[in-house]
């Protein structure tokens, strides 16, 4: 326990840990006194406001195979749908009818939208006057260049984890050198650029962790999105990990069975204490795993949320893994229900369209 306090007062003056003192508050007994520093942390850098973005699943095609992922294209199981432009662009509008600033869209890998397809839709809305998030994956540097030449303001591209061994088995096709040259690009083009993994993936390490946080520090992520990896029976992931699982004596191998809230809070956590002013999201994959997920990560660093503005058919073929919460509310019971329980924490709804304000330097 002392230790622990040591390592929290070092990272609240400094900001700065290393990857020892990271493992340990990753492993640390009880992660009350971590949380509570970094909700601390986050008060005094990012403040009390909470910023919301309107998420809309504009499709679940993706051409990609990740093994743990429901969308990826050897799922059979499930439906698939996307939204043209003009439903993607009347849904935009709605979101702004509800009060939101920020518009997330968020699809698999879908070739379908040209880059003059965004083109046209990123235009219209930024026509309407809102900040513009896309989180439609790995493109190349010409396509990104011309989504922000559009408009766009912000891109989310998750890292997943930073272990190149796990990343090959887990992202078959994928390559974790150009998922990092993509963020490279993306801060190069001036985008607000959003990353971060999943914790709890079958084989994943928790000095691969500490080592993911540290890598988003590298960069250094604008926003950091931590969600806790849930198990999609359609998906043949623990086929590709049992054996690395089960076969190490490494105490800390994750084996993808387990509930990694309390890991996906801690990670979360720790880069709110390392990057003070970054955005940083309660995920949906973190209110899946407990009702209260969102709340109990908005005190423990986090200060934005993206409550779901897709309505009709894609919101439930959206599967990314079983349970995914919230999918029966409307976009206005989304955006209502999360607006009180901002309020009855004591925060309040952000007014701004919620840019990430530099008051340190990392
Ligand atoms: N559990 C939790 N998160 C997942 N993602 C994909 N599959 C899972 C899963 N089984 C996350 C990835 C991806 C985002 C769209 O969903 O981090 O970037
Ligand atoms: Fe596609 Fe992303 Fe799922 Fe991989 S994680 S299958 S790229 S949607």
């Amino acid at each position: 326990m002392k230790q622990t306090v040591t390592v929290l007062d070092k990272a609240v003056n400094t900001h700065s840990l290393d990857k020892a003192e990271i493992l340990g508050l990753l492993k640390a007994g009880n992660g009350s006194a971590l949380f509570a520093a970094a909700d601390a942390v986050r008060k005094k850098y990012a403040g009390d406001e909470v910023h919301l973005r309107a998420l809309i699943e504009i499709s679940n095609y993706c051409k990609q195979n990740c093994l743990y992922c429901g969308l990826r294209r050897d799922n059979a199981e499930l439906a698939r749908r996307r939204l043209e432009p003009e439903e993607i662009i009347d849904l935009a509008y709605k979101a702004k009818e509800y009060g939101y600033k920020t518009i997330v869209l968020q699809s698999g890998e879908d070739p379908y939208y040209t880059a003059g397809k965004m083109r046209e839709i990123i235009s219209a809305i930024k026509n309407l006057d809102l900040a513009l998030t896309l989180s439609i994956g790995e493109k190349t540097y010409d396509e990104y260049k011309a989504y922000k030449e559009a408009g766009a303001d912000r891109y989310l591209l998750r890292i997943e984890t930073t272990d190149e061994t796990l990343y090959n088995k887990l992202d078959p096709g994928m390559s974790l050198k150009n998922r990092m040259e993509c963020l490279k690009n993306l801060k190069k083009l001036g985008y607000e650029t959003g990353s971060g993994i999943i914790a709890g993936l079958p084989g994943q390490t928790l000095e691969s962790i500490a080592e993911d946080i540290l890598f988003l520090k590298s960069i250094p992520v604008d926003m950091a999105g931590i969600g806790p990896f849930i198990y999609n029976p359609d998906t043949p992931v623990f086929n590709g990990s049992e054996e690395s699982a089960a076969g190490s004596e490494e105490l800390t191998v994750l084996d993808g069975k387990g509930n990694y809230f309390d890991l996906s809070l801690r990670v979360m956590a720790i880069l709110r204490l390392i990057m003070p002013d970054i955005n940083i999201p309660a995920t949906t994959a973190m209110e899946t795993l407990n009702p209260d997920g969102r709340i109990i990560a908005l005190q423990s660093g986090a200060n934005v949320v993206m409550p779901n503005a897709t309505e009709g058919d894609l919101r439930k073929f959206y599967e990314i893994y079983p349970g995914k919460a919230r999918v029966s509310e409307s976009p206005a019971e989304s955006r209502l229900n999360i607006e009180n329980k901002i309020k009855a924490i004591g925060r309040t709804v952000s007014e701004g369209k919620g840019f990430r304000i530099k008051t340190v330097r990392n």
